[in-house]
């Protein structure tokens, strides 16, 4: 049953992104938010006007607000965030990962890894999470349960993986995958009937770790049971010559998976770095969705994914911290590093219009994120209707400006700075001191004060 909450007027600036080059902000607005946690109506300004019927709505001042998706992260990865060495993806997962992540057929210690990794991300503002799990029925239902009652939104995937990793740590058959996943799917249709909050997520893990057969049964699961699915793509040059091996009947890696029919509206592919422009056709055609993970791609020395090339072609971009393979749980921080790798990008290639501005950086985080999880008319901005998934940022240093907390966080502010310089500041210089607090579906999920790690 769904929580009923007390209806809550939200006062103070609020900041969001309208479009892919543009920041809305509203230097006083109010937003009221109703007992099942939307947003029933916004005031843009509320000098002059009346509250609507103090009586029954609760107060709230309210710091500026935006609303943070990690399209793509591995949860039992997350002790390992920061460990990898001068490794390369291929060597980086029979090293540091596939040991990590069997670790977790224990219980208790998937228990310890995912309660962290859930209240982490919350305190950094994530208020939607793709999480890969591990091949574990009982560990995945858990971190699901976790999600659930820590009140995160999540897609929660049990990874498929039926060949190429040690024995101790894949598939045993492509029937026990299947049953396997159908067990995790049947466990969230337990926990939240309608995936109000938390939604089973089909997760074959790349090309290489499946058999043909294994990626058929993933891609037939995808249709049959109406969930997304997500998946790695082109994340490596020797991964890619991997999968031209593994499937040497394919046109490309692209075609891998579209063929097993998992190239979907509904499917996130991550990484997306060495894709030929042909595949990248093929992908725009089949509407599947890309998580760009430039924290991961620096550490593992993949590449630099062409943003600005994929916008221009008209894909659907988020962001996605990949730990481990990234270093941080920050949605923050990964907004940092699509700056800065856009500008390696732009210095390689000669062309300056590739870097990205911080309003698109951040669109990328927030409604671009939305779009990959399929949850545009949900969440990713203020809209009358949609869910109240948000966090408050905390700026000190602004002089008596409503609703701004004048003891968080690094970000220092003069007072001069217009609302986009402000966002910069954030963007570039600050860190979770600054998330005050976060939402999701109108519940309080995360506050700075009570949080302990
Ligand atoms: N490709 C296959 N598995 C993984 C993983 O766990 N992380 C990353 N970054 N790439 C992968
Ligand atoms: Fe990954």
């Amino acid at each position: 049953m769904a929580q009923r909450l007390e209806k809550t007027l939200y006062i103070g600036p609020f900041v969001h992104c309208e479009s892919l080059a543009e920041l809305d902000v509203c230097p006083n607005g109010m937003i009221g938010v109703d007992e099942d946690g939307k947003i029933a109506f916004i005031l843009r300004s509320i000098k002059g006007r009346r509250f609507p019927n103090g009586e029954d709505w609760e107060e709230a001042k309210i710091g500026v607000i935006l609303i943070d998706s990690d399209t793509h992260i591995h949860a039992p990865q997350y002790p390992n965030a920061g460990v990898f060495g001068k490794s390369t993806l291929l060597d980086w997962l029979n090293t540091y990962t596939y040991p990590m992540e069997s670790s977790l057929s224990n219980l208790e210690q998937a228990a310890r890894v995912y309660n962290r990794v859930v209240a982490r991300t919350l305190s950094h503002g994530t208020t939607t999470a793709c999480y890969y799990a591990t091949v574990h029925v009982p560990a995945t239902n858990l971190l699901a349960d976790i999600c659930q009652s820590r009140g995160q939104r999540a897609f929660v995937g049990r990874v498929c993986m039926n060949r190429m990793s040690p024995d101790y740590y894949r598939d045993e058959s492509v029937e026990s995958a299947v049953r396997d996943t159908k067990a995790c799917i049947e466990h969230v249709k337990q926990i939240d009937p309608l995936y109000d909050l938390v939604t089973p997520i089909i997760t074959p893990r790349f090309a290489p770790s499946c058999t043909p057969e294994a990626l058929s049964a993933m891609g037939r699961l995808h249709h049959e049971e109406q969930i997304p699915a997500q998946t790695h793509i082109s994340e490596n040059k020797a991964e890619c010559e991997l999968v031209a091996k593994c499937f040497p009947s394919h046109k490309s890696y692209a075609h891998v998976y579209d063929s097993a029919g998992l190239l979907t509206p509904r499917m996130i592919l991550a990484h997306a770095i060495h894709l030929s422009p042909e595949e990248r056709t093929l992908i725009k055609n089949r509407n599947a969705k890309i998580s760009h993970c430039p924290a991961s791609n620096t550490a593992l020395t993949s590449g630099t994914a062409p943003v600005r090339d994929m916008l221009n072609e008209g894909l659907t971009i988020g962001l996605g911290t990949d730990v481990s393979g990234g270093y941080t749980s920050s949605i923050l921080s990964e907004t940092r590093e699509a700056l800065f790798v856009s500008r390696h990008v732009a210095y390689n290639t000669g062309n300056d219009e590739a870097k990205l501005s911080v309003e698109e950086a951040l669109y990328l985080a927030t409604r671009g994120g939305a779009k990959v999880v399929g949850l545009e008319n949900r969440i990713g901005g203020f809209n009358v209707g949609m869910d109240w998934d948000a966090q408050m940022v905390g700026l000190a240093g602004v002089g008596d400006t409503i609703g701004i907390d004048q003891t968080a966080g690094p970000v220092e502010i003069f007072g001069q700075e217009s609302w986009e310089e402000k966002m910069a500041k954030w963007v570039y210089t600050g860190d979770d001191r600054n998330t005050t607090a976060v939402w999701v579906k109108g519940r309080l999920v995360h506050s700075r004060e009570s949080f302990k790690p």
